[in-house]
């Protein structure tokens, strides 16, 4: 997959070291943004710099594939959405946006994008995702991006921000041609 994908209002990029502070102030230290992800809030930019060097590591053995979400106009530091190689053929998805650009379509868009990007350029023909089931804007943008629900995967992960309980989650997927 190519790593820079351009929308109508977006850039999506490899995120770099220097991208530490934007990212903790954006989302990494907001617990609202990462209610329903797997990881706390930053506490401090030194953490979110651990984390960056952390995946800098699973890229470089080809186990990850993060787009920083950015915007044209102003090049602003919007988010993330990540491809998690599976095998040759699938792939896991996951995203986040800084609450301030929230509810205006910058996901939907960036996730159709990155669809879009991996039936061009990869050998996958399946992208995955899950989110809680009270996730209700994720699950929003999956269908809006065209991943059709395929069941809910009871008591299957403890999400940090939501108590010690393995919650439910939805299941979504595309498969290449629908
Ligand atoms: C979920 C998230 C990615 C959505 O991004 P976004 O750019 O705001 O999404 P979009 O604007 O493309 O679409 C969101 C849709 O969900 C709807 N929505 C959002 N919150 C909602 C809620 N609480 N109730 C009902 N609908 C809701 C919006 O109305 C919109 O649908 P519509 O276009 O039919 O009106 C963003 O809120 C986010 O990053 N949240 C925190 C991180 C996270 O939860 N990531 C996913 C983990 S699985």
């Amino acid at each position: 997959m190519n790593h820079e994908i351009l929308t109508e209002r977006l850039r999506l990029r490899f995120p770099r070291d220097t991208d530490a502070q934007a990212i903790y102030d954006r989302y990494a230290k907001d617990p609202e943004v990462v209610k329903y992800l797997s990881w706390k809030p930053h506490t401090s930019v030194e953490e979110t710099l651990a984390m960056r060097k952390y995946w800098q590591r699973k890229i470089d053995k080809g186990h990850s594939v993060p787009y920083l979400i950015t915007a044209r106009e102003d090049e602003r530091v919007m988010g993330m959405i990540s491809v998690h190689p599976k095998d040759a053929f699938k792939a896991g998805i996951g995203y986040v946006l800084g609450k301030k650009e929230w509810g205006r379509g910058y996901m939907t868009e960036a996730l159709k994008a990155v669809i879009a990007e991996a039936w061009q350029n990869s050998t996958y023909i399946r992208l995955s995702a899950f989110c809680d089931v009270e996730n209700i804007g994720s699950y929003r943008v999956m269908e809006k991006a065209g991943m059709r629900f395929e069941g809910i995967a009871r008591a299957h992960s403890v999400l940090p921000n939501m108590g010690p309980t393995p919650r439910d989650l939805k299941s979504y997927a595309i498969i290449k041609g629908d």
